[in-house]
């Protein structure tokens, strides 16, 4: 009899989640289960939430409710939700969704294969939503799947800034850096199964203070020289943890990218204050001062929140002109959404209308996506350092990125996967680039 059993993972939210599913993958495979395309047949379900905006919960139990009837028709399968909403709202999920076998709050997942054995055992329903966040990952299994050609690789969590808007510190709980040793042996590990670009992950990952490195240039350095690690990444950043020694390591660390997603929120002082940032934004223009100064090349991404609980025309308008005068080669921009639990959805102040909201969005969002298209645009007629990542969308296409993250398309064997190649951009597009491989290339292919 075969005991292969079907798993299927929908992850919303950050790329921390991301990484999460793929641990729980790896934690189940010793059980038997392997990776379904879909939840129709699944043995197990999982869904990993995220509560950072909108009607997160909403959402899911709109999905649970279509996930119920798939249970009817197969009793035997095991329903899990994971993440930040499963952390906020466990109760909630377990009253309303009564046929919900698993709550899991986002530092609980190493106790899955505990749990999936107790309810095949015995029934009942299982819910974890404490925050130990060093035993999380002391259960990190030894045997992973490998991510690809990049991976991402978690190296702190939580957050202790409270921002007036996030949720993150209440559902990741406390800011908590993996010591050295361990973030090191996992990216030898990647990089033995062929990754060769890692972007490290944290709530805060610059805020990384771990054993066994000075800092989190240090750890980079340590990374650095990891044979066949020849892109380092990291995100996300705060403005207030980007120290000398990490500016410094986007000039001497030729492995580590010219890309930093530096979120600002908002470009003003007044609203910056209300939402606990800790900078101003002028303390923001020098930052990018200096890291500009540091590494020329160097672009920058950002996240925009517009309508925060009483911002006024005159602080969008200051946010407008921090954009311009930074001039951004990628933005993430959100209306702001009131969370359950947060200081800013109390506040005392007025909140901005939705209408006023969505028109402010729009003229960020415009103002961004022209700075985007530039900066593409930018690089038409230029040779960039292309890392293949596989095959293109079209038959003899392949799909790549170059350093500034921004995704490439050109023509070429799938042979050249992996590796670095020189390509020359024939054309800008709003969310990436065409090219066609340097000749000389082509022919060593
Ligand atoms: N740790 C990162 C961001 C984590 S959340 C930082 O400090 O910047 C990712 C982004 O979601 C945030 O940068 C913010 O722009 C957005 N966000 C978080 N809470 C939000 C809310 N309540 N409404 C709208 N956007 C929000
Ligand atoms: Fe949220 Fe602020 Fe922490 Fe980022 S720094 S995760 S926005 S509380
Ligand atoms: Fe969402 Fe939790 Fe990440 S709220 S953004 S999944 S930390």
């Amino acid at each position: 009899m075969s005991n292969k059993k079907r798993l299927f993972i929908r992850s919303w939210g950050c790329q921390m989640n991301v990484y999460d599913s793929g641990r729980m993958a790896d934690l189940l495979a010793p059980l038997g289960y392997a990776p379904a395309e879909a939840p129709d047949g699944a043995d197990m379900v999982i869904l990993n939430t995220c509560h950072i905006r909108e009607k997160a919960t909403e959402k899911l139990f709109s999905e649970l409710g279509r996930l119920r009837k798939l249970k009817e028709e197969k009793p035997g399968m095991m329903l899990a939700v994971a993440g930040c909403v499963a952390q906020a709202e466990g109760a909630e999920i377990t009253a309303r969704a009564p046929f919900v076998d698993i709550v899991m709050g986002p530092q609980s997942y190493h106790k899955l294969p505990e749990m999936v054995a107790r309810i095949s055992r015995s029934g009942g329903v299982a819910i974890e939503t404490e925050f130990p966040v060093e035993e999380k990952f002391d259960h990190l299994p030894a045997e992973a799947a490998p991510q690809g050609v990049t991976g991402f690789l978690t190296i702190q969590e939580g957050c202790d800034k409270f921002c007036s808007f996030c949720v993150v510190p209440y559902t990741r709980g406390a800011e908590y850096s993996r010591p050295a040793a361990a973030i090191l042996a996992e990216a030898r590990r990647m990089a033995e199964q062929g990754t060769r670009e890692i972007t490290l992950l944290g709530q805060n990952v610059n805020a990384w203070h771990g054993d066994g490195a000075e800092g989190l240039a240090g750890l980079l350095r340590l990374l650095a020289d990891i044979p066949g690690v020849e892109r380092l990444r990291y995100t996300t950043s705060h403005p207030r943890d980007m120290d000398e020694a990490l500016i410094a390591a986007h000039r001497d660390i030729p492995q580590v990218m010219p890309f930093l997603h530096l979120p600002v929120q908002s470009g003003s002082d007044r609203v910056l204050q209300a939402m606990n940032r800790g900078h101003t934004a002028e303390d923001y223009l020098r930052l990018v001062d200096r890291l500009r100064a540091a590494r020329p090349d160097l672009a920058l991404s950002t996240d925009i929140i517009a309508g925060h609980p009483g911002e006024r025309e005159e602080d969008h308008q200051a946010t407008l002109r921090l954009i311009e005068h930074v001039g951004f080669a990628q933005a993430f921009s959100f209306k702001y959404s009131p969370r359950p639990g947060t200081p800013a959805a109390a506040a005392a102040v007025a909140h901005v209308d939705e209408a006023t909201k969505d028109r402010r969005l729009a003229e960020v969002q415009e103002l961004l996506r022209a700075q985007q298209a530039h900066f593409n645009a930018g690089k038409a007629g230029t040779i960039c350092d292309v890392l293949v990542t596989g095959p293109g969308r079209h038959a003899g296409q392949i799909a790549g990125r170059t350093p500034w993250l921004q995704p490439v398309h050109a023509f070429g064997s799938s042979t050249l996967v992996g590796r670095i190649i020189p390509v020359r951009i024939v054309a800008g597009h709003p969310n990436s680039l065409s090219g066609e491989i340097v000749e000389q290339e082509k022919d060593a292919a």
